[in-house]
């Protein structure tokens, strides 16, 4: 198959990260989890003690830090300037500066330009808010999921007692949804579909059928 690049945007909890990752293995493909980047930007800015409100210094530590994704889909590793972050990115602390810096202009065109560069080699699956409006509008294939806001909160919760964290559903669904309205509110990029991305709710839809779903329009759009 031709180096496609597939988007895959879409909520917290909406099956990208399983789908994309899933899709990357069966086609031999990079995968990028967009997040992971500003998940770095946001631990850093905690890390330095550098508000979150305080747009200049954050955007500069954005385009000044080297943030890179290594290995395979699955055992991938996200180093900041250097350093191994993958375990303190997934902190509640740095999910919430994540979504907070992401609303910063200057933090996504940082971050927009990373991404890029990282994916020029072709042969992509990235995940994340903006993939197929702004990084990549001109993507062969992309996906917009979407599922309930229940469904998302369960699948998060999951995730996160798998990690050792002692959280309660509901406190979950709080979270994703000061993340949701933090991300379709912003001006810079929101969270919008892309006019020619395919829709699919995944709230009852079991993920694999997803991922076959996604190969078969990859086939046809790289016969085209
Ligand atoms: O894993 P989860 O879907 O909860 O979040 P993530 O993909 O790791 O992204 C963390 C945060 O980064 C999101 O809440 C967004 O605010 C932001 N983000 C973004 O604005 N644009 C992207 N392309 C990816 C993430």
């Amino acid at each position: 198959m031709d180096k496609l690049v597939i988007a895959i945007d879409g909520p917290s909890g909406s099956g990208k990260s399983t789908v994309g990752k899933a899709i990357a293995r069966r086609l031999g493909y990079l995968y990028i989890d967009s997040g992971a980047v500003y998940r770095a930007v946001g631990r850093k800015a905690l890390d330095t003690n550098t508000s979150l409100e305080d747009a200049t210094s954050v955007a500069r530590l954005a385009n000044l830090s080297s943030i890179t994704l290594e290995g395979d889909p699955d055992h991938l590793r996200v180093f900041l300037d250097g350093r191994d972050v993958s375990g303190q990115i997934r902190l509640p602390d740095a999910s919430h500066a994540s979504s907070v810096v992401a609303t910063i202009p200057e933090v996504r065109e940082a971050v927009v330009e990373k991404l890029r560069e990282m994916a020029r080699a072709g042969g992509v699956v990235m995940d994340g808010r903006d993939i197929g409006t702004k990084v990549f509008p001109d993507a062969q294939v992309k996906l917009f999921l979407d599922a309930s806001l229940d469904v998302r909160a369960r699948r998060r919760c999951e995730e996160e007692r798998e990690r050792g964290r002692d959280v309660t559903a509901d406190q979950i669904r709080e979270e994703l949804e000061a993340r949701d309205r933090r991300d379709c509110e912003r001006t810079a990029t929101p969270l919008v579909k892309a006019p020619d991305a395919v829709f699919i709710d995944t709230s009852d839809l079991p993920l694999d059928a997803v991922v076959e779903r996604a190969l078969e329009i990859a086939r046809t759009r790289s016969q085209t």
